[in-house]
């Protein structure tokens, strides 16, 4: 289900790039804000992935059932001049794209949402919401922090008590049958190889293999089809998912 939100989210973002293309030279037209912005989110819950795909967002009012409706547009506590998408507009986009629930209370002093819960995964006296944007925790609230196209934004549950943010990366996307395949796990903050980590193959025949101390493992597909790879280690947040065509 997911890749067709990643063709509706190619779609939107040729329509934008299009209409972004003229962006002309002439001087009286104001600077373009708050465009729309091709992120990719994903949201890693307590025990399962609640969403992982390219998302377009841009700046917004966002309505929580805990904190009421207020701006999410970068400007908040003036974290910005001009409003523009944040990470979590993109969460709202989604939440509304999938219709998985989520909450968060404002706090008028931050100016800001504080995510409470997402889908079934909600903090705990010890359990909470953290923020990540290309693998590093934000340094403000998701409503003050600003998103580029092609930025990667992480919610990850309890994310304050894990070793490590964990990243899969192959060389390539496709691959023979019986030809080992090999992927590497890293921590995405330290770029530091992670062992011990299960990969897990979903697919046909698919088993999943442990990564080595240089972070490394190795698959050998038995069938021709399509596979979703994706690293999980008990005291770290999954990781991202990587997809394999065999054949
Ligand atoms: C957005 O929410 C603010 C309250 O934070 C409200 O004053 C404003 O009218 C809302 N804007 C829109 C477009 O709904
Ligand atoms: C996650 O799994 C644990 C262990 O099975 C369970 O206690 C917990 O309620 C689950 N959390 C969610 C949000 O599903
Ligand atoms: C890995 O596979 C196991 C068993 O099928 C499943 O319980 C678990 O959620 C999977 N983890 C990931 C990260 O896909």
């Amino acid at each position: 289900m997911h890749s067709i939100f990643f063709l509706a989210s190619l779609v939107l973002s040729v329509i934008s790039l299009t209409r972004a293309a003229p962006a002309s030279s002439d001087s009286r037209e104001p600077a373009r804000t708050n465009p729309a912005t091709l992120v990719n989110l994903r949201v890693e819950g307590a025990n399962s992935t609640i969403f992982e795909a390219p998302i377009i967002t841009r700046g917004h009012n966002i309505t929580t059932a805990s904190g009421g409706t207020h701006h999410c547009d970068g400007t908040n506590l003036d974290a910005n001049a001009s409003p523009g998408a944040t990470c979590t507009s993109a969460l709202d986009d989604a939440a509304k794209l999938v219709k998985f629930g989520y909450d968060g209370t404002f706090d008028i002093e931050f100016d800001d949402f504080f995510i409470t819960r997402i889908a079934s995964s909600a903090e705990t006296n010890t359990q909470f919401w953290g923020l990540l944007l290309d693998y590093e925790f934000t340094p403000v609230g998701g409503c003050q922090q600003e998103v580029k196209t092609g930025q990667s934004i992480l919610w990850a549950f309890d994310a304050f008590n894990k070793a490590f943010f964990l990243k899969l990366a192959a060389l390539s996307h496709t691959t023979k049958v019986g030809k080992p395949f090999t992927v590497t796990v890293t921590d995405g903050t330290s770029r530091v190889p992670i062992a011990g980590a299960t990969v897990n193959v979903s697919g046909k025949g698919g088993e999943s293999v442990i990564s080595d101390e240089n972070g490394v493992a190795s698959i050998v597909f038995e069938y021709a089809g399509v596979y979703k790879l994706k690293a999980e280690r008990s005291d770290s947040i999954r990781s991202n998912m990587v997809d394999v065509v065999v054949i």
